[in-house]
């Protein structure tokens, strides 16, 4: 193995349990042939493990481990608690999730568990132990997977008796005394008022709107959960399996839980990405969908890239990379061919340790046998296949100079979209598409952004954009008045207190004593409705601010949009993106931070000396303007093919 394959890897998830036991000797060869080096097995093979409680059967895993060993490749193995079998499901039915109409997750899928549910947490330590033992000092078990994709398919909130009692418990311990937390919750309001812990329900099957300070905090309350069971299981894993990573596969767009929070107990984060899928299912637009069908929006990826490298503190991979079609989306095509290479390149450009596949093989039987693997179920090489080994080949480019970090510092924080969530106030307001939005808008003026929860150190960074963070931390604010870079806050931040109030001197909050500005009144604006500005249009969204600052930026009828006292700069509505551009490339220019202008569908990434430019349009672009003129390039053309990918050393001296 040379050091640019130790430090980034080609990984694959593989399902010997799957298969013949004859396949699998010739899967490995395959495999290494193919540039993998990592597989990952195990996360849903609890009802093989161990077919009845207490009965273990290891024969075939000890068989396929041993087989993968022998072939060289490192094994990332799982805990198989996101599949609990019938026969634990029978033992105990009401370990089994309630749904917010009272409805129980019935077993046939996955997932299908209470985060609050003791006996669940037994068997979850149960099994963990048993799993760590046999195989936690294996010399080619390398890192561990904890469970799989916590909260997808909507799995953290969960509204059963197991639920309700430990919300109680957890209420009861952070508000000690039961008028302190009606206080908290504005509970006279509506005559909500409670006399002891043991009177409050789950905020579900009210007659209207819960109250969403009560709604915030069982939410507070889920996320913790999900740390909690995460923990116990690493706790077992660290002592049986000592020196291994620990990890966990984050999918896309889910924010039911912190995963900063989660991902404390976790040596690397990982991500499952799956770009058409997320293209389809979530908000674009008809017109990006079209474009972008088979290449996924740009800035997905690389959006959940520049996330999980904070959520690891640096260290994170991608554990599940689409290679075709998937199943579960309401349209499924086909990768534009070069776009699994060039997902996979983008991934280690943006900082990933690893990129793994899913899956080896597609499978022909049960619920996902229309989705894609890297081979097909005939067990020929699939399209992807190709990819795979051009990325193994392009994977010396990323050698031991691997600086990622970005000059600009956007804060995401998971309650923030909890909040929006709970109350929108307008249709489909939400604060990660706000983030998601002014990121996209910051990626396509070429910078390179750094995605950190509120509590991140900052001092580094010479742009700082806060898109929407209704919860301002104190400590915050004194480190934003403390940094030296140029700042930005969007709507709604600083518009609520911890406890889901309105702040006492009005929004923004504390942030008053950065910029005199008190936000007095807030509107959400339909589809198609506009305020129309000189150049420029506010649309969803607009707050009437009062201030004595004059805006750098008005409506036609006077009322200000942007505000600004020194380094800081105050947004109040949802610009056009050519405005929020404008405004960007003025903060950038003020503190010395270099824009480069993209091609539409063209994205760029530095990492250490090199600098990578993806094309993710289905025809080619011209790169020149991006080019230094001397500049040689060790991957790619001038004129991009479509989904191709160029490279070259950059000094970082705009010629
Ligand atoms: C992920 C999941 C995998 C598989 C895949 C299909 O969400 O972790 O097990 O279901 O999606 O795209």
């Amino acid at each position: 193995m040379t050091f640019a394959e130790k430090t980034r890897r080609l990984g694959v998830c593989y399902y010997p349990e799957h298969w013949p036991r004859e396949w699998w000797a010739d899967d490995a060869a395959r495999m290494i042939a193919m540039g993998i080096t990592q597989v990952r097995v195990g996360e849903f093979a609890w009802s093989r493990i161990e077919p009845e409680s207490g009965r273990f059967d290891w024969t075939w895993l000890d068989e396929a481990i041993d087989v993968l060993d022998r072939a060289g490749l490192a094994i990332v193995l799982c805990t198989p608690t996101a599949t609990p079998p019938k026969w634990l499901v029978d033992a105990m039915p009401d370990m089994i999730a309630i749904d917010a109409v009272g409805k129980p997750r019935r077993f046939g899928s996955r997932r299908h568990y209470c985060f609050s549910h003791e006996g669940y947490r037994r068997e979850s330590r149960r099994i963990t132990r048993a799993v760590a033992e046999r195989y936690g000092r294996h010399r080619a078990v390398v890192a561990w997977q904890t469970d799989n994709e916590y909260g997808c398919h909507d799995t953290v909130l969960s509204w059963s008796p197991a639920a309700l009692a430990a919300f109680r418990r957890w209420l009861s311990e952070r508000y000690v005394d039961i008028d302190a937390l009606n206080a908290a919750w504005g509970n006279v309001f509506w005559s909500m008022e409670y006399r002891s812990f043991d009177e409050i329900d789950l905020p579900n099957l009210t007659v209207t709107e819960a109250n969403p300070a009560h709604v915030l905090d069982f939410r507070r309350f889920s996320s913790w959960q999900v740390k909690e069971f995460n923990r116990e299981q690493c706790l077992i894993l660290r002592e049986s399996s000592p020196g291994r990573d620990l990890t966990h596969n984050f999918m896309g767009f889910v924010t039911d839980f912190d995963h900063h929070d989660l991902a404390e107990d976790l040596d690397v984060a990982a991500w499952d990405s799956y770009p058409l899928g997320f293209l389809e299912q979530f908000w674009f637009g008809d017109d990006d969908k079209h474009r972008y069908a088979r290449q996924g929006h740009p800035d997905v990826s690389a959006f959940h890239h520049d996330l999980y490298r904070g959520v690891g503190r640096g260290r994170w991979w991608v554990m599940e990379q689409q290679p075709g079609p998937v199943n579960w989306a309401r349209y499924n095509p086909a990768p534009l061919p070069g776009m699994v290479r060039l997902w996979s390149l983008e991934a280690f450009a943006h900082g990933a340790e690893v990129v793994s596949y899913f899956r080896w093989r597609q499978a022909p039987f049960a619920q996902e046998q229309m989705h894609a693997g890297l081979l097909r179920p005939d067990r020929v090489d699939d399209v992807a296949a190709l990819e795979v080994r051009e990325t193994a080949a392009a994977l010396s480019h990323f050698a031991v100079d691997s600086s990622t970090k970005a000059e600009v510092a956007l804060i995401f924080d998971y309650q923030a979209e909890w909040m929006t969530a709970i109350q929108p106030q307008g249709a489909g307001f939400s604060a990660l598409r706000v983030c998601f939005e002014w990121y996209s808008a910051l990626r396509q003026l070429g910078l390179d952004i750094d995605i950190l929860p509120p509590a991140a150190e900052l001092s580094e960074y010479r742009m700082i954009v806060v898109p929407c963070l209704p919860v301002i931390p104190d400590t915050l604010v004194d480190k934003l008045r403390a940094v030296e870079a140029t700042v930005i806050y969007g709507p709604r931040t600083g518009s609520k207190t911890g406890q889901f109030s309105i702040p006492r001197n009005l929004p923004p909050g504390e942030l008053q004593s950065l910029l005199p500005i008190k936000v007095v009144r807030v509107e959400s604006l339909r589809e198609g409705l506009v305020e129309p500005g000189a150049d420029f249009s506010v649309s969803r969204w607009f707050e009437h601010v009062e201030s004595a600052l004059p805006p750098e930026l008005r409506l036609h009828d006077g009322r200000g949009v942007l505000f600004r006292q020194g380094s800081h700069r105050y947004l109040a509505g949802m610009v056009d993106p050519g405005t929020l551009h404008k405004i960007f490339r003025q903060m950038a220019s003020e503190v010395g931070v270099g824009i480069r202008d993209m091609p539409e569908g063209v994205r760029t990434r530095r990492f250490g000396k090199l600098r990578f430019v993806f094309n993710h349009c289905a025809e080619s672009r011209s790169i020149d303007a991006l080019l230094p003129k001397d500049a040689a390039l060790l991957v790619g053309m001038r004129e991009l093919d479509a989904a191709g990918v160029a490279a070259w050393i950059d000094d970082g001296i705009r010629k």
